[in-house]
């Protein structure tokens, strides 16, 4: 289980909830209360946009020997959810190419394409 903080939603929306690998954070949102538009599900209308960035743990603060970046995970992103991130002007298409080559992942995701990783995740609204 890994921690999903939604935080900027307002009001009893901004909590710390648990999600698993895998789950897809508008279904987790969801599940908590927390409404983040979705009208495709699909990654085509991008009302589902948000704001997301890795929490380092204890355990990478605590290390002192290696890189913290190369503590992130590979994240696959797909064309679709790129595409559309770019086509919004979330980000730009040098960083869809960056995010493509290195498998990392863009500080804006779709929430509906957004699979939880092993990593906590501080999430916001994209406006
Ligand atoms: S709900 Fe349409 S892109 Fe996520």
């Amino acid at each position: 289980m890994v921690s999903v903080i939604f935080c900027g939603f307002g009001g009893s929306q901004d909590k710390r909830v648990f999600a698993k690998t895998g789950d897809v954070l508008l279904r987790v949102a969801q599940s908590n209360g927390i409404l983040i538009p979705s009208d495709c599900k699909d990654g085509m209308c991008a009302s589902c946009a948000v704001r997301v960035e890795d929490i380092a743990t204890d355990e990478v603060l605590a290390s002192t020997t290696e890189d913290y970046s190369s503590k992130g995970q590979a994240v696959y992103m797909d064309d679709k959810e790129l595409e559309t991130l770019v086509s919004m002007g979330a980000i730009s298409k040098k960083e869809a190419e960056i995010a493509q080559q290195f498998n990392r992942p863009t500080p804006v995701r779709l929430a509906c394409q957004c699979a939880i990783k092993d990593t906590s995740i501080l999430v916001k609204p994209f406006n």
